[in-house]
């Protein structure tokens, strides 16, 4: 039986059903915009709830560089105004104002002030994390790394000795680019990222500022991923990119809007952050571990060398890295792990071995310059290891397998291959030229 023509009482009821059926319909709809609605009054009315409990603790204020810096630079003041220190009664001048002779002080409003407040100026009232920070490569390693360690002098060489993780270090190749590019480009380049570990005029070290952005402090912002992203990103160490394709990653791009970024630090638990960030596994306190400044002191292996070894400490690191991972994972699983991950490493050293024995002839034959960075073959054995090797121990470490794979390991054998055939081609040319 089909509805066309049909008449009559059938019909009838058929026609009420269809009128009813569009009226259900339209109710649901309007049921389901009503529901939007209610829904997005919902969260905005969370929203103005968080942005309530954060009052501007400034507003009204009698500090008389507020008073006048309300007009001059309103969004510092605004900022600040929000942040926990300033609701701990932490004033502008805690961190700006200076002696008349302190290196660096600049004359202003009859006092003086720090234009680029040091980490001397933190320490006061945090020493432990200034000490952890100092103690780290994030300190003055990262500095020689660009300059060198022959300008360091007294305080600063001391400083940069007493780091154990400071010693296999200034690689030469690395800092020869610094000086072949000259200040005009470094300045926008290496320095960008390296100036963490920059001595200022006082004499103190490094740039908190570079992870706690003025004038906020906020704990959100200095543990989400994107805060390290500024240095830990690109061809020779793609933290971050790897870190995207994670499931660790994946998880805080899905869910990380929803994860408690405010948490007191010391006193996070999976249920504040239920997957593993940067800051996490490097820094934040989490369930067992402290919170840390030092971000070697869960380290094991020396990742970034040619050559990968174990550090100095990586016993009682590693228990402390671990014991990160075991609030989410057991133990097991990160034994099963760990060993994988060390067997990817020694397979990567394997190759860079190999680039230097395949290097070993030319360099017995003299056919190499001895400048850095002047010849093509220069710029292949270098990628090979600083760019590919490392990339594939990153992705290993950090669970990227495009990364350990293609952007990694399958450069590292292209470009082995590459280096063979152009030793091969030289040290046949030579022997031509000989003969
Ligand atoms: C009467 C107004 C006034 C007062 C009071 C004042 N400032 Fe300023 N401040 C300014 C102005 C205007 C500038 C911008 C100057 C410029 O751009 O050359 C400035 C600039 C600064 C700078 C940047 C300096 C630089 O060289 O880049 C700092 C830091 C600063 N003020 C901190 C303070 C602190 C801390 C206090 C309180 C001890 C304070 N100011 C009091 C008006 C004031
Ligand atoms: C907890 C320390 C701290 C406090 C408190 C603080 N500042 Fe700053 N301020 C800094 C740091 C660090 C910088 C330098 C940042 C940089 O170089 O990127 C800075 C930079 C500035 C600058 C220079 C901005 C520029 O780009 O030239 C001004 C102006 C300033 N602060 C004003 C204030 C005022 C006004 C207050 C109080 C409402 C205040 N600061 C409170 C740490 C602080
Ligand atoms: C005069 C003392 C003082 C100085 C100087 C100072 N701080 Fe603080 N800072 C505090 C206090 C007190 C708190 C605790 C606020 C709270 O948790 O209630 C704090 C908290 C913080 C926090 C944690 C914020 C949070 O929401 O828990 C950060 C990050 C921070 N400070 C960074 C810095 C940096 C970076 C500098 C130097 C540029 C600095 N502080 C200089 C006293 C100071
Ligand atoms: C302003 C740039 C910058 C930012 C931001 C930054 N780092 Fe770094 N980081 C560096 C540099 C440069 C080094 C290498 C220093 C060296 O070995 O010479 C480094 C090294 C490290 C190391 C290796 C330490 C070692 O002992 O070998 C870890 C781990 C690390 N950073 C984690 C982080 C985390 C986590 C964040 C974010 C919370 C972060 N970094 C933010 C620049 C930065
Ligand atoms: C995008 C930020 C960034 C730039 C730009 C950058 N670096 Fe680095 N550099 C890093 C980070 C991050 C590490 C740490 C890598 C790791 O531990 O995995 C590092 C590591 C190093 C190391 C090895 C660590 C050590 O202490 O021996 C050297 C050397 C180095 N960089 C020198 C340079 C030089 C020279 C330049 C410029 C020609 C430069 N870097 C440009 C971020 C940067
Ligand atoms: C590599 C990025 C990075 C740098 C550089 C950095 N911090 Fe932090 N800081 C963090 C992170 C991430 C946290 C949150 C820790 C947590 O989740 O437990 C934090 C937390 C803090 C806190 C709150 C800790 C607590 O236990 O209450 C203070 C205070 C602080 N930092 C001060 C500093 C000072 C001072 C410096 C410079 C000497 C500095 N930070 C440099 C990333 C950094
Ligand atoms: C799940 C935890 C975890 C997360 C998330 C994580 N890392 Fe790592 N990271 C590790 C482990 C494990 C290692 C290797 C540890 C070892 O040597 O024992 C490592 C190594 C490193 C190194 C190499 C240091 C060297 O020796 O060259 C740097 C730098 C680093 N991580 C930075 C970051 C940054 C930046 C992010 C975020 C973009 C990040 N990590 C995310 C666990 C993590
Ligand atoms: C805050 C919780 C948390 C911490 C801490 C954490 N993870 Fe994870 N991890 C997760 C979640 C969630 C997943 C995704 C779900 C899954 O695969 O079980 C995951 C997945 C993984 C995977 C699976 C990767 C894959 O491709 O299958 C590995 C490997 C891993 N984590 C290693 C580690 C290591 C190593 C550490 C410590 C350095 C660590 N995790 C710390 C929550 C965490």
């Amino acid at each position: 039986m089909s509805d066309f023509g049909v008449t009559g009482h059938d019909g009838a009821v058929r026609r009420w059903w269809s009128v009813g059926r569009l009226a259900i319909l339209g109710f649901a709809g309007v049921l389901m915009v009503l529901g939007v609605v209610l829904i997005i009054l919902a969260t905005s009315d969370r929203d103005l709830a968080a942005e309530e409990e954060r009052e501007n603790v400034l507003a009204g204020s009698d500090n008389v560089c507020v008073g006048c810096h309300a007009n001059t630079t309103p969004g510092i003041v605004d900022q600040y105004g929000h942040s926990t220190m300033a609701a701990a009664n932490v004033s502008c001048q805690d961190c700006h104002e200076v002696a008349a002779d302190h290196p660096g002080a600049v004359a202003h409003e009859d006092t003086w002030v720090l234009a680029d407040p040091t980490t001397a100026m933190c320490e006061r009232c945090h020493p432990a994390e200034t000490r952890q920070y100092l103690a780290s490569r994030h300190g003055i390693p990262a500095y020689v790394a660009m300059v060198g360690k022959e300008w360091l002098s007294g305080d600063l060489l001391a400083m940069y000795d007493s780091i154990p993780e400071a010693a296999p270090n200034p690689n030469e190749e690395r800092n020869a680019l610094y000086a072949l590019e000259g200040p005009a480009v470094t300045r926008f380049a290496c320095e960008g990222c390296h100036n963490i570990g920059r001595p200022a005029p006082d004499g103190s070290v490094g740039e908190c500022q570079q992870c706690h952005l003025r004038h906020e402090f906020s704990l959100e912002q200095a543990r989400k991923p994107e805060t390290c992203n500024a240095c830990h990103i690109g061809p020779d160490h793609p933290q971050w990119e790897i870190y995207q394709e994670s499931p660790h990653g994946i998880a805080y791009a899905t869910g990380g809007y929803r994860w408690n970024w405010e948490v007191e630090p010391g006193r996070a638990t999976v249920m504040d952050i239920p997957a593993a960030t940067c800051a996490l596994c490097h820094v934040s306190g989490f369930g067992g571990t402290g919170t840390t400044h030092d971000v070697g002191e869960r380290l094991t292996w020396y990742l970034f060398t040619p050559v990968s070894e174990m550090r100095p400490n990586a016993d009682d690191n590693r228990v402390r890295m671990q014991t990160v991972c075991l609030e989410c994972h057991n133990q097991g699983f990160i034994d099963a792990f760990y060993s994988d991950a060390a067997a990817a490493t020694l397979a990567v050293n394997e190759w860079v071995l190999e680039s230097r024995e395949i290097m070993q002839p030319l360099a017995e034959a003299g056919l190499l310059t001895p400048e850095p960075f002047d010849d093509p073959i220069d710029y292949v054995f270098f990628e090979l290891w600083h760019h590919w090797g490392r990339t594939a121990k990153f992705g290993a470490w950090m669970q990227g397998p495009d990364y350990t794979q293609w952007h990694g390991a399958y450069e590292v054998l292209s470009d082995l291959a590459e280096l063979r055939e152009m030793v091969v081609e030289r040290l046949d040319a030579a022997e031509l030229t000989g003969g």
